[in-house]
């Protein structure tokens, strides 16, 4: 018998790197003299475990940038990873998963169900999926 001594990830630890990142994106809107630059060449990386705000006036990308980044919207140039996963790379069954499994969204007004809370929203996609249970909850 032999053993070894080696250094085993800890399987209950992270992936490296950040949750999210997105690279040079660009997203514009309209053609021609009517174009908008919403995003234009935007690096950032949204880190495991913190919370992130991005903030700015209205109009300055905002939304566009939280859609590029969950797949609900598709970049005009760029790259944005949910983890390791590049987002651009997926099919439909493959946004499906990423958008269910591993994306919460609580929306500005609209598509929120009224009676669940902001959690519950968030969860929402996950429970209909058999993921995961409400806090509370005894089904
Ligand atoms: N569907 C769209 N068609 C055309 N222009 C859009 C569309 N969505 C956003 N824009 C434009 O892109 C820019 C960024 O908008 P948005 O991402 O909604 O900003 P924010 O969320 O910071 O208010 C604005 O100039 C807005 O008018
Ligand atoms: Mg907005």
């Amino acid at each position: 018998m032999t053993v070894t001594d080696e250094a085993v990830p800890d399987a209950a630890a992270p992936p490296p790197g950040p949750a999210a990142h997105a690279v040079d994106l660009v997203k514009t809107y309209g053609k021609g003299d009517a174009v908008v630059r919403a995003l234009d060449g935007i690096d950032i990386a949204f880190e495991r475990g913190r919370f992130t705000a991005v903030m700015g006036p209205s109009g300055s990308g905002k939304s566009t940038l939280m859609h590029c980044m969950a797949g609900l919207d598709t970049p005009t140039s760029g790259h944005v990873f949910v983890g390791a996963e590049e987002v651009g790379t997926l099919d439909d069954a493959g946004l499906t998963r990423l958008r269910r499994d591993r994306i919460g969204f609580v929306f500005q007004s609209f598509n929120l169900v009224p009676t669940l809370t902001a959690r519950e929203n968030i969860h929402r996609p996950a429970d209909l999926a058999g993921r995961w249970t409400r806090p509370g909850s005894t089904t």
